[in-house]
This record gives C-alpha cells, sequence and structure tokens, in this order.
C-alpha cells in the first residue's frame, strides 16, 4: 500500500534524512522506532508532504506521490495524526469531528458512532472546546478526526508520547481495533514495548538512516539493535 525509496530530506540546509526506504502492505501495522531526533517525524512529514521530499520516491497503491500536497494524499485515502495534534481549540469536539468527516469509499466506514465506540469519553465531551481537553483526550480526538475522514491508510506520530500507562494501554488497544477493523497503519513511536504490542513489523531508524527492519519477533529477539538505536 505504501513504498518509500531512498527518501532524503532537509530542512534548510540541515540534511536529516538519508537513503530513507520503508513499505507497508494492506492490513499491516507497522511502526517506526527511534530515539529523540532520530527521523521518525520527518519520514512521516516527507511521506505526507509537509516536509517535501530532497530526493527519492513515495508510492500510494502503487501511484507516485511523491511531494504531493498533504490535502491532495488525504483525498487519496491517506490520514495523519502529527505529534503536536493540531485539533482546533476554539472548536468543540462535534465540529471538530464534523469538518474532517469524509464518507468511505465502500461500506459503512467510520462514523461518528463508530468511533465513539473507540472513545466513549468524546461523547461525553461533544459539546466541549477542543482546547479545555486534557493531553490525552485531544490524543484521542486527532485520532478519532483522522478516523471519520476514513483513510485507507493511517500515520500516527507518537500516538502514545505523554500518556499515562493505564491511557498507553487503552490507546495501545484500540490500535489493534482498528487493523482488526482492517486499516493500515505506520506507526512512529519512542514507546517500544507498547509498539511492538500492536505491530507486525518494525523498521528502526537512528541518525536519519534506517538501521534494522524486520519482523516484531525478531526485533524481541535483536538484543544488539534494542540496546544500540533504542536503549532498550
Ligand atoms: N523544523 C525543523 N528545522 C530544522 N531541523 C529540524 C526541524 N525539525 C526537526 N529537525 C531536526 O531533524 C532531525 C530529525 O528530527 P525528527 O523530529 O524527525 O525526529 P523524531 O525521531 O521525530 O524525534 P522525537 O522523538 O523527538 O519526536 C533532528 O536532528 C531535528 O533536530
Ligand atoms: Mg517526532
Amino acid at each position: 500500500m505504501l513504498e518509500v525509496e531512498g527518501l532524503h530530506a532537509r530542512y534548510g540546509q540541515s540534511h536529516v534524512l538519508f537513503d530513507v526506504s520503508l513499505r507497508v502492505e494492506r492490513g499491516e501495522v507497522v511502526c517506526l522506532l527511534g530515539r529523540n531526533g532520530a527521523g521518525k517525524s520527518t519520514t512521516l512529514k516527507s511521506i505526507i508532504g509537509v516536509v517535501p521530499p530532497a530526493a527519492g520516491r513515495v508510492r500510494f497503491k502503487g501511484e507516485d506521490v511523491t511531494g504531493r500536497e498533504p490535502f491532495l494524499l488525504a483525498r487519496l485515502g491517506i490520514g495523519y495524526v502529527p505529534d503536536d495534534r493540531r485539533i482546533f481549540a476554539d472548536l468543540t469536539v462535534a465540529e471538530n469531528l464534523d469538518i474532517a468527516a469524509r464518507p468511505a469509499a465502500g461500506g459503512e466506514g467510520w462514523t461518528r458512532e463508530r468511533v465513539f465506540g473507540l472513545f466513549p469519553v468524546l461523547r461525553e465531551k461533544l459539546g466541549h472546546k477542543g482546547g479545555h481537553l486534557s493531553g490525552g483526550e485531544q490524543k484521542m480526538l486527532a485520532l478519532a478526526r483522522a478516523l471519520v475522514g476514513n483513510p485507507e491508510l493511517l500515520l500516527l506520530d507518537e500516538p502514545l508520547e505523554g500518556l499515562a500507562p493505564l491511557l498507553v494501554r487503552a490507546l495501545a488497544g484500540q490500535i489493534l481495533r482498528l487493523k482488526a477493523a482492517g486499516l493500515t497503519v505506520l506507526l512512529a513511536e519512542q514507546n517500544v514495548g507498547a509498539a511492538l504490542g500492536v505491530a507486525d513489523r518494525a523498521y528502526v531508524i537512528d541518525d536519519g538512516r534506517i538501521r534494522y527492519h524486520g519482523t516484531v519477533a525478531d526485533l524481541k529477539a535483536n538484543d544488539e539493535v534494542r540496546r544500540r538505536y533504542l536503549l532498550v
């Protein structure tokens, strides 16, 4: 579903991604692991066109979409939840969801009601302003908002970061439910334990380069890679 080949990215003079290649097949949850500043967010931003790639190719469902603008990629079916959430603080929960809603291509898809099944707290806070929600609730709203857009591929940037352990477990469980519902996910995370609990395969990025990729079972068994690049 997603093929990234030889991606390079820069911020001005500073070259931060080097020859990043990765693939995500339909129905997979793939995680991109790495410590602070490793290049996880930049990889997602380059895929979604927020940071246009300096070189390399991005293909979505076989189509070359390299550097295409984020709204066009959203229309093609890629949902993106940035690490800073970007919910509308002055709009209510209901309004945040309604402006992002987009019918599914086939079948029922993700409706507001179905999303409330995952995040019941959002139903209780429908009339509350986004800016008045707790950090964890804002994370749920950002994810809910991406879902009602009915993406085929979801790019999640550190959805578990900064959450209390109980909430990490709850949200990880919800990501598993998304996978069971057939959604394809690329998950950038620093929380290695939680990410490996939900993913099928993993890529490890460090210093802007992919250092390892393999199944979750392989990475769990590879102490050296985990120690060298992930400090776990
Ligand atoms: N807007 C920017 N301008 C200049 N350099 C940036 C910018 N954003 C990120 N960088 C640099 O690019 C490199 C990769 O950063 P990136 O945010 O992709 O890492 P990350 O893996 O997402 O880290 P974190 O876990 O802290 O979110 C880092 O060296 C960072 O300092
Ligand atoms: Mg980041």
